[in-house]
């Protein structure tokens, strides 16, 4: 695969890591009471252990530079020693804190839904058995990236949406002090540069020759997603067909 073909594949995946019931989230439609499968899951399944699959990236990698770069999001994430001041797991657990929720939910061993454990262990299985290329683009490409990726490629593309914080979601649906949107302003100060280094390392040090597999893996990473996904909003009560339009 040359550069543009490989580029174009993963872009096809990142313009699909969208989900049906993303919008019921952002619009108020997710009982209160039931808000709390949504961030549990997610820390359960990323978030916590989101330095640890990224050093996985970093420690099977032969190529220095793209070590480099690895390090340095690695470090952030884990320390927050570079923009955010605090470790960015720790940082997440301002949206359930902010809610009101029971933290102690997110300190004991959570149990994963079937599709969030089985999106998981292919986590597990793409950072350790299937080489640094594979586990840096299910981790700096697929968990951090989203649906507008090409925006942070190309300047004409369109950019990831930046609504104000009193405009976010969480505030304006179910009263967030804006102060526990701790990580969002973090990833808005790092995330730009993260994604830059995340694109640089996938395209310009990964051999050709491992191309084809990265590629399956991330189809692989959004179909366990998306159905990871469907079983969030199950767990949520969010039904297809009643979702009204936000
Ligand atoms: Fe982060």
């Amino acid at each position: 695969m040359n550069r543009d073909d490989f580029r174009d594949a993963l872009l096809a995946v990142m313009e699909r890591k969208l989900h049906w019931a993303w919008p019921a989230f952002t619009s108020g439609q997710v009982a209160r009471a039931l808000l709390h499968v949504h961030f549990e899951q997610e820390y359960a399944t990323y978030v916590r252990d989101f330095p640890v699959l990224l050093g996985r990236a970093y420690v099977q990698c032969p190529l220095p530079a793209a070590r480099r770069e690895l390090a340095e999001n690695l470090y952030e994430e884990e320390t927050g020693g570079l923009a955010a001041g605090r470790p960015h797991p720790e940082l997440f657990l301002e949206y359930p804190r902010g809610l009101g929720m029971d933290l102690a939910r997110f300190e004991g061993a959570l149990t994963l839904l079937p599709a969030a454990q089985a999106w998981r262990d292919l986590l597990d299985q793409h950072t350790t058995a299937h080489g640094w290329a594979t586990a840096a683009a299910v981790t700096t490409i697929f968990l951090e990236g989203t649906a507008y990726e090409r925006g942070e490629l190309d300047g004409t593309a369109p950019r990831r949406p930046e609504p104000a914080l009193e405009q976010h979601p969480l505030v304006v649906h179910y009263q967030l002090p804006v102060e526990a949107l701790a990580l969002t302003k973090a990833h808005r100060k790092v995330e730009g540069g993260h994604r830059a280094a995340a694109w640089r390392v996938l395209l310009d040090l990964v051999e050709a020759d491992a191309h084809p597999g990265v590629v399956v893996a991330m189809e692989a990473q959004l179909a366990a997603w998306l159905a990871y996904r469907d079983g969030v909003a199950a767990a949520c009560g969010v039904v297809r067909d009643t979702l009204r339009a936000p």
